[in-house]
């Protein structure tokens, strides 16, 4: 099957919109927060850097030379295991798995939308009650809201790469840093921000426990959409001249400067507000609409605008994460592209139900196994779990499988003097990495 082709532009706005997303906003600064601020972000900068760089290429790689879904993919360029090796393309499953929570949280950030046009609450306590309300109780508020960014995505990837993705993108992304930068631009006016910048850059290493560390490491590929499949979709539709390493360079500084940005300016409403930067997932939920209505109306326009950047950001990656398995089902059983989102739509859609109800009082209960809901599962097993297994994949596939003479074609041309240490970091320093992430998660160290 022949791929509907990205502009250059479009490619580089898709991917950044993939990655860019409520990790960024959302995720990122209440992690931050958990784990101690400063030395947790050297932690994932260098991760970032030294590992997801390379392997956000690897990902652009085997897209670029498979061409076709991931599944395909795989098989195409492993020549000799293609039946073993073709189990990596089904990391694509990882991004439905990741749309279970992710399009939940997105309908939370429409309710918030819609609210803050006429309310915000007057207390972080106040706050913590409306938010808990709708969490634990409110039902149907949560499924209409999920039920709602089921619908515009489906929508969306329905349209196809052209018509739907990379117009998507287009408009959103642009949007999306618009609003940030403004919103940025006042927070560095504010006496909070210098604290901001302490709290995020000044290290505390006695803080990084070795549970922050995976936390970090498996946040740097969710962050840039890696180990998932999402990046090698979207490189499968790569005009053929384009340059893998140039657009991974944008991707990274895209992604990386944003979430910074974000922290900064959620931090410094946070501390010059007054409200204690609430730990944990209610971050921008609760602490953030309490700072904002100590700035009267301008904090309800502030707040509408937040959320809307918040949403754009959700919207733009959650079409990555479930066009890869829509991908697939056109390409390997040929359905229409119709209803391969439906059915990819649908699938999250509903089990999404659960994960509104692993929150529910009455129903959590049912719901939760250790200590976590079945909605942090879904979380911590794609983040922690399956997509620094997946990174691993990839940079062994690479590094190993596909012949070295046509990664060497592709790759030293764009590299130079880069390609050496690029190859060995890919055969060596991220296999080792994953694998103490592993033990990590496994308790042994
Ligand atoms: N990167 C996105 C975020 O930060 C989430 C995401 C989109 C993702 N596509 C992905 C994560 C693919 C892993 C794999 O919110």
């Amino acid at each position: 099957m022949k791929l509907a082709r990205f502009s250059r532009l479009g490619f580089i706005l898709a991917a950044a919109g993939s990655a860019v997303g409520l990790g960024n906003i959302w995720k990122f600064p209440y992690i931050t927060g958990e784990y101690g601020g400063g030395a947790f972000v050297i932690v994932y900068l260098i991760t970032v850097l030294l590992i997801g760089f390379s392997i956000m290429i690897a990902e652009m790689l085997i897209g670029y030379l498979g061409r076709r879904d991931t599944v395909s993919s795989f098989e195409e360029l492993a020549p000799k295991h293609k039946n073993i090796w073709k189990f990596g393309g089904f990391q694509a499953l990882a991004g439905l798995f990741i749309m279970i929570f992710y399009s939940v949280v997105i309908g939370w950030i429409f309710n918030y939308i819609v609210t803050s046009l006429t309310y915000l609450p007057a207390s972080v306590k106040e706050s913590q009650a409306v938010f808990t309300t709708m969490l634990h109780a409110d039902f149907w508020t949560q499924l209409f809201y999920n039920t709602l960014s089921f619908g515009i995505i489906t929508y969306v990837v329905h349209k196809g790469i052209k018509g739907g993705i990379e117009k998507l993108n287009f408009y959103l992304m642009p949007a999306l840093m618009v609003i940030l930068a403004g919103m940025f631009l006042y927070a560095t006016t504010l006496g909070g921000f210098s604290k901001a910048v302490h709290f995020m850059f000044y290290p505390d290493f006695s803080k990084l426990t070795s549970q922050a560390f995976v936390v970090a490491v498996g946040h740097a590929f969710f962050t840039l959409s890696l180990g998932m499949g999402a990046i090698m979709t979207y490189a499968a539709s790569l005009p053929k001249d384009a340059n893998l390493v140039k657009s991974a360079f944008w991707v990274v500084f895209l992604d990386t400067t944003i979430a910074i940005v974000a922290g900064l300016m959620l931090f410094t409403f946070l501390y010059q507000y007054g409200s204690a930067p609430s730990q944990g997932p209610g971050l921008v939920f609760i602490s953030l609409p309490a700072a904002f209505y100590q700035m009267g109306v301008l904090g309800n326009i502030f707040a509408v605008l937040f959320f809307v950047a918040l949403a754009f950001a959700g919207l733009t990656s959650s079409v990555s994460l479930v066009e890869p398995m829509i991908q697939y089902f056109i390409d390997r059983f040929s359905w229409s592209r119709l209803k391969s989102s439906l059915a990819m739509g649908l699938f999250f859609w509903f089990l999404g139900i659960f994960a509104i109800l692993s929150n529910i009082d009455g129903a959590k209960e049912y719901l939760t196994w250790g200590s976590k809901s079945f909605f942090d599962w879904v979380d911590y097993l794609t983040a922690a779990v399956m997509l620094p297994i997946g990174g691993l994949i990839m940079a062994v596939f690479v590094g190993f499988i596909i012949p070295e003479s046509e990664v060497e074609k592709v790759m030293k041309p764009q590299l130079k003097w880069a390609y050496k240490p690029w190859y060995f970091s890919l055969r060596y320093i991220t296999p080792l990495a994953m694998f103490v992430v592993m033990l990590s998660l496994m308790g042994v160290i």
